[in-house]
């Protein structure tokens, strides 16, 4: 029986050859509600060369896809542009099957992968920034791109197509049979590229300043831009490339996100209260439960905010547990530019507010007054100083703007 996998052409000489992850719900604390595929892509030149593989329970979905084009054992090459276990975790198996003559990666990709699978012996050919590497009729060009989104990761330009294999960047967690960006709804697009970069790619973002100016400097131009996750790129491409380049210079907007955990309702009154005064000066306003909402959503909605408020009763001398988890996530994606407060009520120590501006503090956000504590319930004038604290913190962003 013939399989179900078939390849889709991508280009004359390109083929996706990848894997779709209906199921997966959850990449390391950011859901996702859409899943996901790991893209791998098939350059028929006179090379035959395979361009990252995928999970490693996705193995056979990948060669049943490759053999829809060519018989496995004929790749000559298989470049790991990223040496992450999504698009790294079947490749053992697969050297062992394709018997390729080379696998490239960048230095430190084949240090990385050396690292990954201990027990094996993998010869890697190490291919610095910069360098070409003829296929025959074709070139593959690397440019190393660290830290976006491993200190490995590298891109591969197919200089004859114009073709760009960008490995995480440009990505997103969408499982779809639809290959390009032009099948896919826009607003569908759009909303999980700025999910992904948010969740992911955004400690990164001076990087990806960077590596947008080394794009632009080396005169690379695309028509294809094929990531390892979701759509490929060949409509809109100046739009992925230009939301990149705002979402790394996360610019304030006129906006402000106002996260809270309760107990009895006390800190609610005091986020809704600091969210009236927000909008009323001028902001645009998410007032997001942690009860309620997932933290990929909060970082999601602070992506270019322009005002961050953080609420938190206090639960044992601590912030509640959710507001402990969202904070640690913040944290370590870095959101910037940012004016901030804390809140929260308390019973007897009150230990939460500190503890959240202490955090603020750590991710230099620019602290827009005292934070404000409430023991048991808010009267009418502590609801008052919340409700102006939200003016103030709006009036600071609109300084910004
Ligand atoms: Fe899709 Fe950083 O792995």
């Amino acid at each position: 029986m013939q399989s179900p996998y078939k390849a889709v052409k991508v280009t004359e000489d390109v083929w996706w050859v990848g894997a779709i992850d209906w199921n997966i719900r959850e990449f390391h604390g950011y859901q996702t509600r859409r899943g996901s595929t790991y893209n791998a892509y098939l350059v028929m030149a006179d090379k035959i060369t395979l361009i990252d593989t995928v999970k490693a329970p996705f193995q056979g979905e990948m060669l049943a896809r490759i053999a829809d084009v060519v018989d496995p054992e004929r790749i000559d090459y298989i470049v790991s542009n990223h040496s992450e276990m999504d698009h790294s975790g079947c490749l053992p198996e697969v050297i062992a099957v394709v018997k390729p003559e080379k696998v490239f990666a960048s230095q430190v990709g084949a240090r990385t992968l050396r690292e990954l699978f201990p027990s094996e012996t993998l010869e890697i050919t190490a291919v610095k920034d910069g360098e070409n590497l003829s296929l025959g009729n074709r070139t593959l060009a690397f440019l190393e791109t660290r830290m976006v989104h491993w200190p490995d990761s590298m891109f591969a330009y197919l200089k004859e197509e114009e073709l760009l294999f960008s490995q995480d960047a440009f990505g997103m967690h969408y499982a779809s049979l639809e290959r390009f960006d032009d099948q896919v709804d826009p607003a569908i697009l759009a909303f999980e590229a700025a999910t992904y970069y948010a969740n992911i790619i955004l400690p990164y973002s001076p990087l990806v300043l960077k590596l947008l100016e080394k794009v632009a400097a080396a005169g690379l131009t695309f028509k294809v831009v094929a990531p390892d996750h979701g759509p490929i790129w060949r409509r809109d491409i100046g739009g992925i490339l230009s939301s990149y380049a705002k979402w790394g210079a996360q610019e304030p907007t006129a906006k402000g996100v106002v996260v809270y955990g309760t107990m009895w309702h006390s800190t609610e009154m005091m986020a809704r209260a600091i969210s009236e005064g927000l909008s009323a000066g001028g902001l645009d306003v998410k007032l997001m439960s942690m009860e309620q909402v997932h933290r990929s959503d909060v970082i999601y909605e602070l992506l270019c905010a322009g005002a961050l408020a953080v609420g938190s009763a206090t639960l044992n001398n601590q912030v509640l547990p959710g507001m402990a988890d969202i904070l640690t996530y913040l944290k370590g994606l870095k959101p910037k530019n940012l004016v901030g407060a804390a809140f929260g009520s308390y019973g007897w120590s009150g230990e939460a507010v500190g503890q959240i501006e202490a955090v603020l503090a750590e991710m230099k956000v620019e602290s827009a007054g005292e934070g404000i504590r409430v023991k048991n319930v808010p009267d009418a004038a502590t609801l008052t100083r919340c409700y102006e604290l939200g003016l103030k913190m709006a009036e600071k962003v609109k300084g910004r703007l």
